[in-house]
């Protein structure tokens, strides 16, 4: 494990800068609440060192080019945070002065634009944005005060981020060596009726337990998320291939090292699974943004589509996964359709899949109640800000056969 040690000088209550001695850095890995345990499994099996999930993401350690993995590779995180400093603080001057204890200028040019972002949990501070001000001004103050300008701050398309974490005592800085966030894959896309985000859908495949060559089904699949992070993962396809990423706007990028580590991954693409993935949905026009979303990634010939009422559909195989996020009304009117959709969704699972088992996303607590089947899990996930549970049904093998 590295080693921490207050920089000398640093009394306890004052800023301080922690850092690993053995050459490893800290980083943070975000992802949608629910899903850090998974991540860090994730993130481990890509190099990462003493990982540790808590709520809202995942703390570990290793060298700088674990990033690139982490980047390139994960399907879960949000973003990937490389720590800076770390120090308590009782009030908004105690952050500025922290935060001008990092040498910037040492981590990006001052040709680079900047943007900072704050999120706080129980912080005893009045205003966030008044936060942002403070570390932005820290972060030009390093840079005048060592070459005499400063870099331009940019909202919209930032060349680097500095990202600002207060909880009741602390203040955490970091640099994003993502950039954008990591759900979007980097290609634009045909988008459906509530789509997931992508580290979601992955997150969905990956609770369930399906790995590629089972059979798999979304029989309501929208724009297709859930089907497009499944065929990338049969085709072992690196989710990151076709985009930028934060770290390359950084000093310490290293160009040879990040194209081998790009080129380690895209050279391992290989079908593993041959069309055992299978995508329907009630309306025509979602069927063919999700063809089109299929069709632009290379990945048509892995998915079989067809447009149907998940009533009328028979199972594709003998036993597999059906993962899926159906509809969930959030206006009145819609909650008394669906009022009689789950019931008949709980009674096409029972006579029509038995063998397989379902994992069912849901933001409405009361709607799966009506599936009328005992859930053999239900895990806590948000999507975005809306608490839902994946609920899990696993068919049994000839119970409720018709003879
Ligand atoms: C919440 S959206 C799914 C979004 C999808 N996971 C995505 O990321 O794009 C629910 C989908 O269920 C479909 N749907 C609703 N009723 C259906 C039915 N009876 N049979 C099949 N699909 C249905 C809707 O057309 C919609 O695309």
């Amino acid at each position: 494990m590295a080693v921490l040690r207050r920089l000398p000088g640093a009394a306890a209550t004052a800023p301080t800068v922690a850092r690993a001695i053995d050459g490893n850095v800290h980083f943070y890995a975000t992802c949608p609440r629910g899903l850090a345990a998974a991540l860090a499994e994730e993130l481990t099996a890509l190099g990462a060192q003493n990982a540790s999930a808590d709520e809202a993401g995942v703390s570990f350690e290793g060298p700088f080019e674990v990033a690139y993995a982490a980047n390139l590779e994960s399907r879960l995180a949000t973003r990937i945070l490389w720590r800076m400093t770390r120090f308590d603080y009782r009030n908004e001057n105690d952050i500025y002065e922290g935060a001008k204890r990092v040498r910037w200028h040492a981590h990006f040019g001052v040709e680079r634009t900047f943007k900072v972002e704050t999120n706080g949990v129980k912080a005893p501070v009045k205003s966030l944005d008044f936060i942002t001000l403070k570390v932005k001004d820290a972060v030009a103050d390093v840079f005048r005060d060592a070459l005499g300008k400063r870099p331009d701050v940019s909202s919209r398309e930032p060349d680097v981020r500095v990202h600002c974490f207060l909880d009741a005592k602390w203040c955490t800085l970091y640099l994003d060596t993502s950039g954008e966030p990591l759900f979007k894959r980097g290609r634009r896309e045909q988008v459906g009726e509530a789509p997931l985000k992508k580290n979601l859908a992955a997150g969905l495949l990956k609770l369930s337990g399906w790995t590629p060559g089972q059979p798999l089904l979304d029989p309501m699949c929208g724009s297709g998320t859930i089907l497009v992070e499944a065929a990338e993962m049969a085709l072992q396809l690196a989710p990151g291939r076709d985009r930028p990423f934060g770290f390359e706007n950084l000093t310490r990028f290293d160009a040879a090292k990040w194209a081998e580590i790009k080129a380690a991954g895209l050279a391992r693409a290989e079908l593993i699974a041959p069309k055992p993935i299978f995508g329907s949905d009630l309306y025509g026009r979602s069927v063919e943004g999700a063809r089109a979303n299929l069709r632009d990634m290379g990945l048509e010939s892995v998915v079989s589509l067809k447009q149907v009422n998940l009533l009328e559909i028979s199972a594709p195989a003998e036993s597999g996964f059906i993962v899926t996020n159906p509809p969930y009304g959030v206006r009145l009117g819609e909650k008394e359709t669906l009022a009689d959709f789950y019931p008949e969704l709980g009674h096409l699972l029972k006579q029509k899949f038995a063998g397989w088992n379902a994992y069912i996303l849901s933001g409405d607590t009361d709607l799966p109640k009506l599936i009328r089947l005992s859930a053999t899990k239900r895990t806590p996930l948000y999507n975005g800000a809306i608490e839902c549970r994946l609920y899990e049904y696993r068919m049994v093998a000839g119970a409720n056969r018709r003879p």
